[in-house]
């Protein structure tokens, strides 16, 4: 399949609407990483999105919306049935990095949940994404335009990375501002339970709502079993909330290892480290954010795979304190690294 390269301008934009509307895939920017986008209602369209990322069927899809009165048609009972909490997040952070989970309608296929009677719903906030979802006239289903198990792509070189040849078009949009996924959040029970951190935190929605808003307990702990993704559907003995979190992530083809020390202490660590992997032959690479947590988002997925491009076998990266944004973004690194972190 030959994909096409496509400007982020109103007529191409036009084209890529076009495009989804016929049941074809288009990866796109938003302002947390490249999606690759499909009719959230065309059963065969979302299928087709799992077999190009290699994604197991059982991990469901964002669905993409450009206007509230979307929601009416992808939810239970309408806009009407989701709660003044969901009502006063939409107020605050859509559109934005905000993904929130209700109970779905019948009008949306059970493949874009992976078989789930809940539906994730964001309203991004690239300019890019609002107008293809409003050229396309339907709602966009769309993970992360990476192959599953890879870094999420915050740009389009990278996209094209996984994806050239594997679907029908890409919008050549900017460099992602955030760039890690958005804080999903399931707002189905009393408690609104964040089940992925992202730059809207758990204390951040509470603080809105006036409210408790919890973390779910699994994500800072190592999950028993972390499943490859090319390994098809994985059974579990507790299935996790968001099934994505079974699955391995973010992971490079180099050997991840966090390390958590002071700046000097970072330093020395890596450069024994450094020492060793030179001794059997590797090349090793340092990221150090500091102490930035949005740099770190910003930055973390694009040097990854920018490092296995230059052929690197080892990558040490600084961890973060987990507070705040920094939680989030550990949230990512933990994973990328198989929960290795070496200790000043
Ligand atoms: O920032 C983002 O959210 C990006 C951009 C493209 O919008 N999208 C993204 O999609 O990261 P994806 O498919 O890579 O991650 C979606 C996450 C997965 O962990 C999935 O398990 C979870 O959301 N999820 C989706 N629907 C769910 C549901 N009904 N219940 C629980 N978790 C759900
Ligand atoms: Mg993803």
């Amino acid at each position: 399949m030959n994909t096409l390269r496509l400007l982020p301008n109103e007529t191409c934009i036009n084209k890529a609407g076009d495009l989804i509307r016929r049941g074809k895939l288009v990866a796109f920017p938003t302002e947390t990483v490249y999606g690759l986008g499909a009719d959230a209602l065309n059963e065969e369209a979302v299928k087709s999105v799992y077999a190009a990322k290699g994604r197991p069927s059982d991990n469901p899809m964002i669905v993409h919306i450009a206007d509230r009165d979307q929601l009416n048609e992808l939810v239970k009972d309408g806009i009407d049935g989701i709660g003044q909490d969901a009502l006063k997040l939409m107020d605050s952070f859509w559109p934005g990095p905000l993904t929130m989970i209700f109970h779905k309608s019948s009008a949306v296929p059970a493949a874009t949940t992976g078989g789930l009677d809940t539906v994730a719903i964001r309203m991004p906030s690239n300019e890019i994404a609002l107008q293809l979802i409003k050229a396309a006239e339907r709602p966009i289903a769309a993970p992360s335009a990476n192959l599953s198990g890879r870094p999420s792509p915050a740009n389009a070189v990278d996209v094209l990375e996984d994806m050239d040849g594997r679907i029908d078009a890409v919008i050549m949009g900017d460099q992602c501002e955030i760039g890690i996924e958005s804080t999903v959040v399931d707002m189905t029970g009393d408690v609104p339970t964040v089940l992925r951190p992202g730059k809207i935190t758990a204390e951040w929605l509470s603080g809105f709502l006036g409210k408790e808003v919890v973390n779910d307990k699994s994500l800072m702990t190592k999950p028993e079993h972390i499943a490859d993704p090319s390994e098809g559907v994985s059974n579990m003995s507790e299935a996790p909330k968001s099934p994505g979190m079974k699955y391995q992530h973010y992971s490079p083809k180099a050997k991840v290892r966090l390390i958590e020390a002071s700046e000097e202490g970072f330093m020395a660590i890596a450069l024994e480290l450094g020492r060793e992997a030179k001794r059997i032959g590797e090349r090793a690479a340092i990221l150090n954010y500091g102490t930035d947590a949005s740099k770190a988002a910003n930055k973390l997925f694009t040097d990854l795979r920018e490092l296995d491009r230059q052929g690197y076998d080892q990558i040490y990266i600084r961890s973060l304190e987990e507070v705040g944004y920094g939680f989030s973004v550990m949230n990512r690194m933990l994973k990328s690294a198989g929960y290795d972190i070496v200790k000043e």
